[in-house]
């Protein structure tokens, strides 16, 4: 008997040129708006281009700090911003970074304690400020997420805030905004999607209506990647699609045992978010074919990736090495690793029995 809930409160508009509904979303019920972005978006890409002028009856501050991972001070640094310019409204444009660390601003700003307090459990004082979310890579899945990562710099580790109040009003997924990024990062954000898909089917949350959104999203990677790469509009468009229903299928699946192990090669050997999860994957499928309470499942996402040689060969073909070593990677550092991955949420909602040793022993197997 198939029982389940589905949640998603975020008006979402995808298309082509959609970001000119901006303004008309925005209306005149907000005057005082921050955007949060990082340096690379503000300068290089098309959105503020196509926002800007739509944002003349505002009074608009821009906040172009958010780093890669963001960190605990920038969403100190963001606060300070908000009470200055007394905001009202927060749009996070660009990537993952910028739209999780407009998430955490929209919630310091309406509530005094510091993030780390509210992720140990501290409840909210107040609903956070409305966020818009502007995606441009096709990645995350933020935009219709109710969760945010942040990294604690100093500790070297990466943990998500979840809370259902941290979802986007709206989110405008404009696949044009995406034409102007890099091949590199087109290849990484990929990797993202492939594998919250992924981890989403595999884990204990899985239901229906996520099931149908990651068979969805899987095979449209699988098939738009190489010209995305080439930056064939169309397919651009097809991964933007992918990406938003891998983002919701994470929104209610979350990710599992694959995105904590690949944290600590982000936080400790700064490799980009998306191919971390990348470069560990042909090992964890391997750990939940043998080991996993859903093997039949594992197999459905085997077969997809049969359509273009295997996983490794899908890999091969990105030139990504499957080798930690080749990230400068030691065994020395893996039980470091493994101490990071153990306290995760996340391995609670991994379909199979989950210890230091099964940890150490996947990382070893890709070492
Ligand atoms: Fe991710």
């Amino acid at each position: 008997m198939v029982s389940f809930q589905f949640h998603l409160p975020v008006q979402i508009r995808f298309g082509k040129g959609r970001i000119q509904d901006l303004q008309s979303i925005i209306g005149d019920r907000f005057k005082r708006i921050l955007i949060v972005t990082d340096k690379g978006v503000a300068e290089k890409s098309r959105a503020l281009e196509a926002i800007l002028p739509q944002m003349q009856d505002y009074h608009v501050t821009l906040f172009n700090q958010v780093e890669q991972n963001p960190s605990y001070k920038t969403l100190e640094k963001g606060r300070e911003v908000v009470h200055r310019d007394d905001i009202e409204l927060i749009i996070g444009l660009g990537g993952g970074s910028p739209m999780d660390a407009a998430k955490g601003i929209a919630v310091l700003a309406k509530n005094e304690k510091t993030m780390q307090e509210y992720m140990a459990g501290e409840p909210l004082d107040a609903d956070p400020l409305p966020i818009i979310c502007i995606p441009t890579t096709s990645g995350t899945g933020s935009e219709v997420t109710p969760f945010a990562v942040f990294t604690d710099t100093e500790e070297q580790v990466k943990d998500a805030f979840s809370h259902p109040q941290i979802f986007p009003a709206v989110s405008i997924i404009d696949p044009e905004l995406t034409y102007t990024v890099s091949k590199t990062v087109i290849a990484n954000t990929a990797l993202d999607v492939l594998t919250h898909a992924i981890e989403a089917y595999f884990s204990k949350d899985a239901q229906p209506f996520t099931d149908a959104m990651v068979l969805e999203a899987i095979p449209l990677v699988l098939e738009a990647l190489a010209p995305a790469i080439k930056h064939n509009e169309d397919a651009m468009e097809k991964m933007a699609y992918a990406s938003l229903l891998a983002g919701m299928a994470i929104a209610h699946c979350s990710t599992i045992l694959l995105h904590a192990m690949a944290y600590p090669l982000t936080t400790m050997h700064r490799v980009p978010h998306g191919k971390a999860n990348g470069i560990l994957l042909p090992a964890f499928l391997k750990f939940m074919r043998k080991s996993s309470t859903i093997k039949e499942r594992v197999a459905v996402i085997e077969q997809l990736f049969e359509t273009v040689g295997g996983v490794e060969a899908f890999l091969d073909g990105l030139k990504i090495s499957h080798k930690l070593t080749d990230y400068g990677v030691e065994s020395s550092e893996l039980d470091i690793f493994v101490k990071k991955v153990i306290v995760k949420e996340d391995l609670k909602i991994t379909p199979a029995n989950i210890t230091e040793k099964i940890i150490k022993s996947i990382y070893e197997s890709t070492m």
